[in-house]
């Protein structure tokens, strides 16, 4: 394991994932975590991520000089560069030395391992205040830049390095190869970690987790609780079961993609409950956004707990798969990736479940990013539309119809989104569109003209939105031939639809969903 300083900037996540990519496991440490500590857990390597602050500002995260006495291969970039200069004796200005953004560096006669071949001035990534002066006694300076005379140093010998630029990101074009190489070649790490390799490991912690228990997991549909649930069939057979809502809020074909395509690449055990009625009746003359999610999210417990009492009334169930993700394990504070199990109590004013029925949590995606997530389902066999689906809200299109939700509406807009979901993907845009949700304007109603004869019909709304984590989204620029066809195709082929409107607000200020 290499274990990833956090500094607490937000390169932390993104460094892990890079490590992973160069097929090395890595792991994220609060920058808190006292050395002995993480000399303990005997890393691979360490890194020492770029960070906000000076580090001769007040409270800046110290670094405590020990770690370099336990023999461990460490890297500082950014803030750990200038963390690990001074820890190991050499000097840090706080002179003003600002530099931001692209930044050309300059090799020196001895570029050393992390640069040797690569081109003798070429683009990084910077972002700092201090900037290293005099490189601690061992080191060699192996890169410069116009403002910084220290922008990279390593001691080989020692197994340590650092450079002052953010290999991590995408601005830096040859910050992978000098990542890889520091792992591979300065740390000596033999790249091991492939999806073969999680996939091996993580069934064989599930197997152990489990034992010869059972249990059960609720599929949404989306890729975490399929690939979730894959890899513990994979590992328990037919002693996982999984749970299927169909609240008949889902898309086209979402339905299927579960019972046939799921079931048919995994073979695993399969309970649908068919809500459509129960949900619709319990939605029928709602039409404010929050008392349709209360509505949903209610019925889908009650929903979701009589399954599993009818479950597990066949036999004991002492576990709950969750398509928990590493990222989320990160942010709530979660100390470790592996290895880590919470038992949680069901509560269940409900659904009939005995008052004593506790489930130990399964979550074998927890030490997992979402790319790897979906590597990992490909590689089980999982079909590209479950692997590749954009992010759906769980209460469906309940809250992409504008009003009251009805059967006839439902329809209307699984037919529209259908379409619109179709040409985006024929015209190869999955992968730019972050997600497009498709509204019907249900309580609005304009005049048109169809044929020959007039037309009253609801508008439907596009919403293709760009973004890295839903926090923040642009509107997808859309090409305007692709507008084209989905609107012609939407007028024409969905009746009650005379309108096709695109949506060109960002978040902030509106939200991607429209309710
Ligand atoms: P908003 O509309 O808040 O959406 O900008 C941000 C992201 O969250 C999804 N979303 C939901 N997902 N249950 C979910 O599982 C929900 O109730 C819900 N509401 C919004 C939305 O699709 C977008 O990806």
């Amino acid at each position: 394991t290499v274990l990833v300083v956090d500094y607490g900037a937000q390169y932390a996540q993104l460094i892990a994932r890079r490590v992973r990519e160069a097929d090395v496991y890595s792991e994220i440490v609060p920058s808190s975590t006292p050395v002995s500590e993480i000399v303990a857990r005997e890393p691979a390597a360490v890194i020492l991520s770029g960070g906000p602050a000076s580090v001769y500002a007040e409270g800046a995260p110290e670094l405590d000089p020990a770690l370099f006495e336990a023999g461990i291969p460490v890297f500082g970039m950014c803030y750990g560069f200038q963390a690990m200069a001074r820890a190991l004796g050499g000097e840090v200005a706080p002179d003003g030395t600002r530099e931001y953004g692209r930044t050309e560096i300059a090799l020196s006669d001895t570029p050393g391992t992390l640069h040797e071949g690569l081109p003798g001035t070429h683009p990084v990534w910077m972002s700092h205040g201090d900037s290293v002066t005099a490189a601690p006694a061992g080191f060699t300076v192996t890169a410069s830049s116009d403002r910084v005379a220290v922008a990279a140093f390593e001691d080989t010998g020692r197994r340590l390095a650092g450079v002052q630029y953010h290999p991590e990101v995408g601005h830096s074009p040859h910050g992978q190869e000098v990542l890889r190489r520091f792992l591979h070649d300065v740390a000596g790490i033999t790249p091991n970690w492939t999806t073969a390799s999680i996939i091996d490991e993580t069934v064989a912690a599930v197997r152990e987790q489990i034992g010869d228990g059972h249990a059960i997991c609720g599929l949404s549909g989306g890729v975490d609780s399929a690939v979730a649930a894959a890899i513990v069939q994979r590992a328990i057979g037919d002693r996982l079961t999984c749970v299927f809502v169909d609240h008949g809020l889902l898309r086209a074909g979402e339905r299927e993609q579960v019972e046939k395509d799921f079931v048919a690449a995994t073979g695993a055990k399969l309970h649908t409950v068919d809500a459509a009625d129960r949900f619709l009746d319990a939605l029928a003359g709602v039409t404010d956004p929050e008392q349709k999610r209360k509505i949903i999210g209610r019925e889908f417990i009650r929903v979701f707990e009589a399954a599993t009492a009818e479950v597990v009334a066949d036999h004991h169930v002492g576990f709950l798969v969750q398509g928990t993700l590493y990222p989320d394990v990160v942010e709530s504070g979660g100390a470790s990736g592996t290895g880590q199990t919470a038992t949680i109590k069901s509560h269940h004013n409900v659904g009939g479940l005995p008052d004593d029925i506790e489930f130990a949590l399964v979550e074998p995606l927890r030490a997992l990013f979402k790319d790897e997530v979906r590597t990992v389902g490909a590689e089980l066999g999982l079909p590209e539309v479950i692997v590749r689906r954009q992010p759906f809200p769980g209460p469906g299109l309940g809250i992409r119809i504008i009003g009251e939700v009805t059967r006839d509406r439902l329809e209307t807009l699984r037919a529209a989104d259908a379409i619109a979901r179709e040409e985006l993907s024929a015209a190869g845009l999955d992968e730019e569109i972050w997600q497009c949700p498709v509204v019907l304007l249900a309580d609005v109603r304009s005049v048109g003209v169809q044929g020959d004869g007039r037309t009253y019909g609801h508008p439907i709304v596009l919403r293709p939105v760009s973004s890295e984590d839903a926090m923040t989204a642009d509107w997808t620029r859309l090409p305007y031939d692709v507008l084209e066809r989905i609107s012609t195709r939407i007028t024409n082929e969905v009746s009650e639809v005379n309108r096709v409107v695109l949506d060109v607000t960002s978040k902030p200020p509106g939200t991607i969903e429209w309710e």
